[in-house]
């Protein structure tokens, strides 16, 4: 695999060819540098068209060698551009599906370029928290325009070909061709084979614009307010800027320049781990790539009410016959009323078409009879949590289910295991957590059963991926991956109040560090009463474990959160914002005098370090028990479902860059507060492993 050639007539067709999307890997690089020295030297060829293989052009940067030694050896990116360039025969880029990063870059470097409609085309090194580092900087503004270019490096969105092919004064694109690109692609380059040289080349167009400073100062405080934490996007203004203000070749070497410092900034590898994070998620060690799956065209879901109806609402975004199941036919009216609701508000909102809200809406159907979703390929369940009742719903499916259907539970805290002893196939049994709304958060946490079957497994990963989640597998624990360290996370907060702090304090310090909500917070938009619900089973089941009172005494108040108008925080009916509580700040005094704490001032990077060292603590935890296979997949469930700052990559990942001996350091100093929990803060087996051997996490 590489890059294959071939001679048709007097042009020579240089096809890349390294599946999924041709990256431009080593070996293609060396081929495609072979093919042009081979067209070079024979007198038959008189022009060379350039194209993909397959399903791309080029998707640009191989990511399988990212990083590696091999990535940048010799011919590397750069070189082969160059040697594009400098071709004395005319070549011609002819693109086609994808032609992204350094495919874009790649083709910038032809001195024609030809399209078939529909191409998606962009320059995505942001998304990687890098800028283009092929010349993608100095290249692109030279043929679309300043503000175009901008727009599309500062994004990283993909725009069709057609659409910039019809941009007024655009030298991007020198034709679309209908109908077979590579046919179209010979007979453009026969045609300028015919032309005297020098053939056009990008570097040398003029590239202006009419009030430079006033735009490039307008575009860099725009860029600056959106990208917040992350230093890419304004490095891409300055590239861009740097095109019209250099020479080119100057320009290039601010552009390489540039590149290099990004790729050592955190934020950039917490953006790469997060990348490469999401793709390993979706590969279970065990379970080969290959797995024969089951098909899934009908799913049923059980329980309409605020999880069941996000879930169908997944499935039938994914154009998938939903049936929903209730005990009653009320419940099944509310639960549809709620989806039609929020398919309308998106409809308002512009973000989607009544003609496709009606679409989504056939595929829906309701019953309250279990012979009607016999036929279903996945029946997840997602109704009241309790064993009892879940019990009766598995033995149910058990007795109607067809063979070989999925059985999916939604449980957030009962034991996958035991749901599928419920049943006469434990195999075909799985948890699908998916976290609340449903319909919109990333997150899908897939819980592996002592008896789930592989291609249950693997089934469930790929219709994850069809439904646009990120799934990410966990064993059987209470809480799973997420929950079970947000409670180690939520029992420091507490702690944090008894010893001298306010909830607005450590959600500021928080939010500060990057999370999207502090814990105070975000307890008053889940519902302080889960939390309670959860303490008072712990009481029972854990009665040594230690907690603050204090969620406690605020539930006594019956102030549970926004949906009862007060909770940590005051709330005006009707709106949102947290204003600080009086009422809320004796109650913890009083608390405090009660146990006999003297308040003390506690930094905010306390605050931080306790909260963020208490998940990973747990977590390394969890990675040792095996209930994570991998540091990636617990970063990647706090990215998607918890709110963790994507630029911290995650709290292994930020544990990781804060050096693993550092936090072991800090546990220790966490383990002497008398107010707090010493036998939590005894560094998890794994973690003081990694630390003393000077290692990390990921
Ligand atoms: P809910 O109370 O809003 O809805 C449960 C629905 O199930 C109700 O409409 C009820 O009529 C129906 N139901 C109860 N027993 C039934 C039966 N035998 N047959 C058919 N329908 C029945 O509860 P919610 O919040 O939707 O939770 C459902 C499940 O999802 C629970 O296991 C919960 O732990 C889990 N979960 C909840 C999350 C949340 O944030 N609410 C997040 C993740 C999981």
């Amino acid at each position: 695999m590489g890059a294959q050639y071939e001679v048709r007539g007097n042009v020579a067709v240089l096809t890349l060819d390294n599946p999924p999307v041709n990256g431009l890997g080593f070996d293609t690089r060396v081929q495609l540098a072979q093919g042009v020295e081979r067209a070079v030297a024979d007198a038959a060829v008189e022009a060379i068209v350039v194209t993909g293989a397959g399903k791309a052009f080029s998707g640009g940067a191989d990511i399988k060698e990212f990083g590696s030694p091999k990535s940048i050896a010799e011919p590397n990116l750069l070189s082969l551009i160059k040697l594009l360039e400098d071709c004395p025969k005319p070549v011609v880029a002819a693109v086609h599906s994808v032609c992204m990063g350094g495919g874009l870059e790649l083709a910038l470097g032809a001195h024609y370029r030809v399209a078939a409609p529909g191409t998606n085309v962009a320059l995505p090194e942001v998304k990687i928290g890098l800028i283009p580092g092929a010349g993608g900087t100095q290249r692109l503004p030279r043929v679309l325009g300043v503000e175009t270019a901008l727009n599309m490096i500062v994004s990283g969105e993909p725009v069709k070909s057609e659409v910039l092919a019809s941009l007024p004064g655009q030298k991007l694109f020198d034709k679309i061709i209908e109908g077979n690109v590579l046919d179209g692609a010979i007979a453009f380059a026969a045609e300028v084979a015919a032309k005297p040289g020098p053939h056009p080349r990008v570097r040398d167009f003029k590239v202006s614009h009419r009030d430079a400073d006033a735009y490039f100062g307008f575009a860099r405080n725009m860029v600056k307010g959106m990208a917040k934490n992350f230093p890419a996007p304004v490095k891409c203004v300055d590239a861009v800027e740097a095109c019209l203000k250099k020479k080119f070749d100057d320009g290039m070497l601010y552009e390489r320049e540039t590149f290099l410092a990004l790729m050592l900034t955190p934020e950039c590898k917490a953006l790469r781990h997060a990348f490469f994070g999401e793709r390993a998620a979706s590969k279970i060690p065990d379970v080969p790539e290959d797995t024969p799956q089951r098909k899934i065209e009908k799913v049923a879901v059980i329980g309409a009410g605020t999880m069941g109806g996000g879930i169908a609402m997944n499935f039938l975004n994914a154009g998938l016959p939903v049936v929903m199941l209730e005990m009653k036919q009320e419940a099944l009216d509310r639960g549809v009323a709620t989806i039609r609701k929020n398919y309308d508000a998106q409809v308002k909102k512009g973000k989607l078409k009544q003609d496709k809200l009606d679409a989504r809406m056939a595929l829906l159907s309701t019953t309250l009879n279990y012979a009607d979703i016999a036929s279903a390929d996945l029946v997840i369940e997602a109704v009241f949590e309790e064993m009892g009742v879940k019990e009766k719903v598995f033995k149910t499916l058990d007795e109607v289910m067809k063979p070989g259907a999925i059985l999916a539970s939604n449980t957030s805290t009962l034991d996958v295991n035991a749901i599928a002893a419920f049943t006469k196939r434990p195999q075909d049994v799985v948890g699908m957590h998916f976290f609340s709304p449903a319909n919109v958060m990333k997150l899908l946490e897939v819980v592996r059963g002592e008896k789930t079957a592989k291609d249950v497994l693997a089934t469930v990963m790929t219709i994850a991926k069809k439904i646009r989640k990120t799934a990410v597998v966990s064993g059987v624990c209470d809480g799973f991956i997420g929950n079970r360290m947000i409670e180690q996370y939520s029992r420091q907060a507490g702690f944090l109040l008894e010893e001298g702090c306010t909830p607005a304090q450590v959600d500021k310090a928080v939010e500060k560090f990057g999370f999207a909500m502090g814990p105070f917070r975000m307890g008053d938009l889940a519902g302080n009463d889960i939390g309670w619900a959860i303490r008072k089973r712990r009481y029972v089941e854990k009665p040594h474990m230690r907690y603050s009172k204090t969620a406690d005494l605020l539930c006594e108040l019956g102030r549970y959160g926004q949906k009862t108008g007060a909770g940590w925080y005051d709330y005006v009916p009707g709106k949102r914002d947290a204003i600080p509580s009086k009422l809320v700040e004796e109650m913890i005094e009083k608390h405090r005098a009660e146990i006999g704490v003297q308040p003390r001032k506690i930094s905010d990077d306390e605050i931080v370090h306790r909260l963020v060292y208490s998940l990973v603590n747990e977590a390394a935890k969890i990675l040792e028990e095996g209930i994570a296979s991998k540091a990636s997949d617990i970063d990647m469930v706090y990215l998607t479902g918890y709110g963790f700052p994507l630029f911290r990559g995650g709290p292994m990942c930020y544990a990781d860059s804060q050096g693993l001996f550092n936090v072991v350091q800090t546990m220790k100093k966490f383990a002497a507060n008398p107010h707090d929990d010493a036998s939590f803060w005894q560094p998890a087996p794994l973690l003081a492993k990694l630390a003393a051997e000077s290692k990390s996490f990921t």
